[in-house]
């Protein structure tokens, strides 16, 4: 068991910041390292050191401050972590498993070799490997980036050879996925979280609307068989167990007839367990605290069914408007982020509506979700 007092987080978002808003319940001091002065998590922390990912100098004051660091996001620098865990520091999850999880191409393989199923893919990183690709692979296809890309950016749906290249060439470069379009019938994903004695606790399995690959709704608990439900929170446990990951983890799934496919490993919290916050008896940010600090893990229990939806800006101005609406509803929970420009897709806030079963709560959001629209800002 270890005495951990600080908590420090690479990453400012919204999700360090419901991170960091759980960790301060539970007594804990919060540290975040974020470029972005007065962060979402930057400003519930104790402290914000503003620094880039990348500055070592500042990752070692964070790794000094801090008895454990984690990470909000996969896209931190590889080096940023190694450097504190050759400093002695502990990280978790670890190094080795955001190596993994923060490039498309070593994670697929992995959850391939794992046991699971996955759409056919190839890596691409010049002309005859894109060519080899289209030959082996087909048609209708969606090529990534392998690294770095998140709510559907560096991502390109391809029909045919031409669209194949001009991807190709859009991508300047930057070693590419080549994988199969999977014609699901529906997304789900899973939040898990593994503590350092090998426990892995999983959250329900929940459903996943997403606009222009950005998560729109999440319906809890999935409209899928319990089979297909077990089968989702089985291969969730094998992977996490096989990562030897320790935190909470997400875990994608295309389900197509009583087929599923894992689309992505996220080694942190996640925007579909946002619902957890309201819905469960413990959160998956505070499963995260407890799988870091050695705290026991508990399995969640769902109080009630429950939709959550992501309030996007529209960059049509930085208030919103019918919050007052919004919450005359009893089973409605409002999350804002503390963003002060509502940009075109951004995520700014969420809700979650709660309900008897999933075809209230979902009547419920879809009614909520007309009443909100951004408007500018009153001048001052
Ligand atoms: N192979 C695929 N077949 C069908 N849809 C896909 C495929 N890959 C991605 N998508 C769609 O794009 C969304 C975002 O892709 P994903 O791989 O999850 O990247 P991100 O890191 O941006 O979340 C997915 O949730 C899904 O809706
Ligand atoms: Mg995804």
């Amino acid at each position: 068991m270890r005495d951990i007092e600080t908590i420090g987080i690479l990453g400012g978002g919204q999700l360090g910041r419901m991170l960091t808003l759980e960790a301060k319940r539970m007594g804990y001091r919060v540290v975040t390292l974020e470029p972005l002065p007065n962060s979402p998590c930057g400003q519930v922390a104790d402290e914000q050191i503003v620094a880039a990912y990348d500055d070592l100098r500042a990752i070692g004051e964070l790794g000094a401050r801090c008895d454990v660091v984690t990470y909000e996001f996969e896209n931190i620098p590889l080096a940023s972590v190694r450097t504190l865990e050759t400093d002695g520091r502990l990280v978790r999850p670890s190094g080795d498993v955001l190596r993994i999880t923060q490039d498309r191409l070593l994670e697929k393989a992995f959850v391939r070799d794992a046991g699971c199923t996955i759409a056919p893919f190839a890596g691409v990183s010049d002309p005859s490997e894109l060519e080899h690709a289209i030959a082996t692979i087909g048609f209708p296809a969606v090529v990534k980036t392998a690294r770095g890309g998140y709510d559907g950016k560096g991502q390109w749906v391809v029909r045919n050879a031409s669209d194949a290249r001009a991807a190709f060439a859009e991508a300047k470069g930057a070693i590419l996925i080549f994988e199969s379009f999977v014609p699901f019938d529906l997304e789900v994903s899973v939040i898990c979280a593994r503590g350092s004695d090998g426990t892995i606790v999983s959250f329900p399995v929940t459903e996943n609307q997403h606009d222009h690959g950005v998560l729109a709704t999440t319906i809890v608990p999935a409209r899928v068989s319990d089979d297909i439900a077990a089968r989702v929170k089985a291969q969730a446990a094998t992977v996490g167990e096989k990562l030897g990951i320790i935190g909470a983890y997400c875990i994608e799934f295309f389900v197509m007839a009583d087929q599923i496919f894992v689309n992505e490993i996220a080694p942190r919290v996640h925007n579909s367990g946002h619902y957890s916050l309201d819905a469960t008896q413990i959160s998956q940010y505070e499963a995260h605290v407890r799988a870091i600090c050695d705290l026991p893990l508990v399995t969640p229990k769902l109080f009630d069914a429950a939709v959550m939806v992501n309030i996007l800006g529209t960059n049509s101005g930085d208030r919103l408007d019918g919050v007052h609406e919004l919450l005359a509803d009893p089973d409605t929970k409002l999350h804002v982020y503390g963003k002060r420009h509502a940009a075109l897709r951004r995520k700014m806030a969420h809700f979650t509506v709660l309900g008897d079963d999933v075809a209230a709560a979902l009547a419920k959001a879809e009614t909520a979700r007309g009443l909100l629209s951004w408007r500018p800002s009153r001048s001052r």
